[in-house]
């Protein structure tokens, strides 16, 4: 009777902890302006995150590259922070980095207008430098509720800083690609940053590997 009764009284213990987490998370994301945000779409979450000044970011950037694409795409890509032509452009992926990964799409007969491209950070950081922490902290808020909104199929992470947001781990890519994992009920496939190709052509093969893992996961898609 008694083990039975501190039974109870654990997981009341552990179900109020859930809910103070909840209650927390939903104020954190009503404090940004993205609770209540599916109605909005995308363009609710653009205009949630207005002219951003929530990090250092905003004093260095020239534009905001909130994501491009399809906005009911079956694939979502997630790269880093955008780099100098983006910044320029207010586009993601439009410099050499962002050349190969249209070659990678093609490859698996996908086109940029297929998909829905955006990144971690919206602002560049200076020089390129990788994202800080606390950048990382104030701006995935808007990345997820990207995600949420469009809800597809697959979302496929380049490089590290995207994988290791969207999964909530620490540790080396190597052991993230090269399977099917989940984020928030959508499969999730990491593989390699196109910058990260360029400086070393050699990972291409394992690149190739990861994109035939989308191309079949697509396809099988297609058939249920
Ligand atoms: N690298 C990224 O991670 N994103 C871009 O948009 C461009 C380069």
């Amino acid at each position: 009777m008694e083990l039975k009764q501190m039974g109870t009284n654990d997981s009341t213990r552990r179900l109020s902890a859930h809910l103070l987490e909840l209650k927390l998370h939903l104020m954190h994301l009503k404090r940004l302006g993205l609770y209540g945000l599916k109605k909005g779409g995308l363009s609710g979450v653009r205009s949630s995150l207005g002219e951003c000044h929530r990090c250092e970011l905003a004093q260095t950037r020239r534009n905001i590259v909130f994501g491009n694409g399809n906005p009911r795409a079956r694939v979502v890509l997630v790269g880093e922070a955008p780099g100098a032509e983006e910044d320029r452009t207010g586009i993601a992926f439009v410099g050499a980095a962002g050349k190969l990964l249209t070659r990678m799409l093609a490859a698996i007969g996908l086109d940029r207008d297929d998909v829905y491209i955006c990144n971690v950070l919206k602002c560049r950081p200076p020089n390129n430098r990788d994202p800080l922490p606390e950048e990382v902290a104030v701006c995935s808020p808007f990345l997820k509720a990207q995600l949420e909104t469009i809800h597809p199929d697959l979302v496929l992470t380049l490089g590290a800083y995207a994988a290791r947001t969207l999964l909530g781990r620490e540790g080396a890519l190597s052991r993230l690609r090269g399977r099917r994992l989940q984020y928030s009920g959508m499969k999730l496939i990491a593989t390699y940053h196109p910058s990260y190709l360029l400086r070393n052509p050699g990972a291409k093969a394992e690149a190739w590997k990861d994109l035939k893992l989308v191309a079949g996961e697509l396809d099988r898609r297609k058939m249920t």
